[in-house]
C-alpha cells in the first residue's frame, strides 16, 4: 500500500450500486482514495469519475485489476459476473467487496470462498442491512442473552408492485440467477442468520412462482425495462430452512403480488425469553414483565450516519488490521448454498439436505 497509508481503491460497475460505493468511498477520504473506475459503458465511468474526482477511468475490469494503483476491488456488476472478477482480483492480490449475492449460485460462491481461503485478502460481501442502527441494536440484544434461545424466525419482503429492470439482466435467470429470492431474499437471508447468531443450516424445503413477470405485470421503479430481453425468474418465493441446532427460519418474498403488504423488509425472532421484531428500519423487543407483554420500540439515532458508512468503513478497517469481516466469503456462500437449495427444492418438490463438501 502506498499514498500515505491510503487505500488505493478500484470500482469495476458504475451502475447503480457502483455509484453508491463511489460516493460513501469518497466521503472517507482520510482513510481511502478512489484512484480507478471502470464499466463495460465507458460514458457512464467517465460521468462517475467527473462527478466523485476519480483520476483513472479504465478500458476494463482486467485493466483495473492489474493496475499497481488499485490496493482493493468494489465489484458492483450483474451477478453472472461476480465470482470470474473476484476469483481474478484476489489472485492478482486485491482485497475485494462484492456485492450480493456473493455468486450467481453456490458452485460461484465456492470458487471465490477456495480463492479467498488460499489468500490474506480481504472478500466482503455487501450485505449493508448487518450496519442498520436496529439490527445492530436487536444483535447488542441477542448477544447479551436476553431473547434466549432463538428457536424459531420469520424473514420476509413482499413487494407489491416491484419487478426491477423488466428484460435486462435482472430479469434474465442466466445473469442474475434468480428473481427476488437472490436480489431481495438473500439480504433477508443473511440479515436473520446473522441475527439467529449463525446456526448452521442443514435442510430446505421451499416453492418459488412466476405469475407477474412472464405476463409483464408487476413492473416497478428501479432499472429501466428492456421490452426486447425476456423474463425466466421467480417473482415469489417460500421457504423453512431448518438449523442443526433445531431452530428454524420461514423466509417469504417477491417482487410482484396480490397482497396487503406495506413493502418492507421485516424479521420476527422468537426467543425463550424475548422476542425482536425490525421493520424497514424500526423494530422493537418484546419481553414479559409482572405477567404482562412489554415492548421496547427501537429506532433509528438523530444524526446516523448510515448503514453504508459503516460498511465501507468496516470494509477499511478489515484491511488494515486483517481481521475477517464479519460479512465473510463463507457468509455469502452459506447464503448462496441455502439459495440453490430452495430453488432445487421448487423443482423436485422434496426437501433438500444442504451438502456442505467444499471439494
Ligand atoms: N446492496 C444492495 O442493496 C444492492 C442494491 C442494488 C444492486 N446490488 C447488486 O449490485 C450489482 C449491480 O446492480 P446494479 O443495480 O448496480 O445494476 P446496474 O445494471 O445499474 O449496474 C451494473 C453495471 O455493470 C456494468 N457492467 C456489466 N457488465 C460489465 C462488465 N463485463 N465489465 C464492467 N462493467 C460491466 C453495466 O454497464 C452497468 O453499468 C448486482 O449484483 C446487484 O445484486 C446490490
Amino acid at each position: 500500500m502506498s499514498n500515505g497509508n491510503k487505500i488505493k481503491i478500484g470500482i469495476i460497475g458504475a451502475g447503480n450500486i457502483g455509484g453508491v460505493h463511489a460516493q460513501e468511498f469518497s466521503k472517507l477520504s482520510e482513510l481511502c482514495e478512489i484512484t480507478t473506475i471502470t464499466d463495460a459503458y465507458l460514458p457512464l465511468a467517465q460521468q462517475k469519475a467527473a462527478q466523485y474526482g476519480i483520476k483513472t477511468v479504465a478500458g476494463s475490469p482486467e485493466e483495473l485489476i492489474a493496475s499497481s494503483d488499485v490496493d482493493a476491488v468494489v465489484i458492483g456488476v450483474p451477478n453472472q459476473l461476480h465470482a470470474p472478477l473476484a476469483v481474478q482480483a484476489i489472485e492478482a492480490g486485491k482485497h475485494v467487496l462484492l456485492e450480493k449475492p456473493m455468486g450467481i449460485n453456490s458452485e460461484a460462491a465456492r470458487q471465490i470462498l477456495k480463492a479467498s481461503s488460499g489468500s490474506d485478502r480481504i472478500v466482503m460481501v455487501g450485505h449493508q442491512m448487518r450496519w442498520e442502527a436496529v439490527p445492530m441494536a436487536i444483535k447488542e440484544q441477542v448477544e447479551r442473552g436476553e431473547l434466549g434461545k432463538i428457536y424459531t424466525a420469520k424473514t420476509g419482503w413482499f413487494r407489491r408492485k416491484g419487478i426491477p429492470g423488466w428484460g435486462t439482466w435482472f430479469t434474465r435467470m442466466d445473469q442474475s440467477g434468480g428473481g427476488p429470492l437472490i436480489d431481495i431474499g438473500v439480504h433477508m437471508l443473511d440479515l436473520a442468520l446473522y441475527l439467529m447468531g449463525n446456526p448452521k443450516p442443514v435442510s430446505v424445503y421451499g416453492a418459488t412462482y412466476a405469475e407477474f413477470g412472464p405476463k409483464r405485470k408487476g413492473i416497478g421503479t428501479w432499472g429501466r425495462p428492456d421490452w426486447n430481453g425476456h423474463y425466466d425468474v421467480e417473482d415469489l418465493a417460500t421457504a423453512l430452512i431448518k438449523m442443526e441446532d433445531g431452530s428454524t427460519l420461514s423466509l417469504e418474498v417477491s417482487w410482484a403480488v396480490h397482497m396487503d403488504t406495506d413493502n418492507t423488509p421485516f424479521i420476527h425472532l422468537m426467543g425463550t425469553e424475548g422476542g425482536a421484531s425490525y421493520k424497514g428500519g424500526t423494530g422493537k423487543l418484546l419481553t414479559e414483565k409482572f405477567d404482562r407483554p412489554l415492548e421496547t420500540p427501537l429506532a433509528r439515532p438523530e444524526n446516523d450516519e448510515g448503514e453504508r458508512a459503516r460498511l465501507s468503513r468496516h470494509f477499511l478497517e478489515c484491511i488494515q488490521s486483517g481481521k475477517q469481516p464479519i460479512t465473510s466469503a463463507l457468509s455469502g456462500y452459506t447464503n448462496n448454498l441455502i439459495l440453490d437449495a430452495i430453488y432445487e427444492s421448487s423443482r423436485t418438490g422434496h426437501e433438500v439436505i444442504l451438502n456442505w463438501d467444499l471439494n
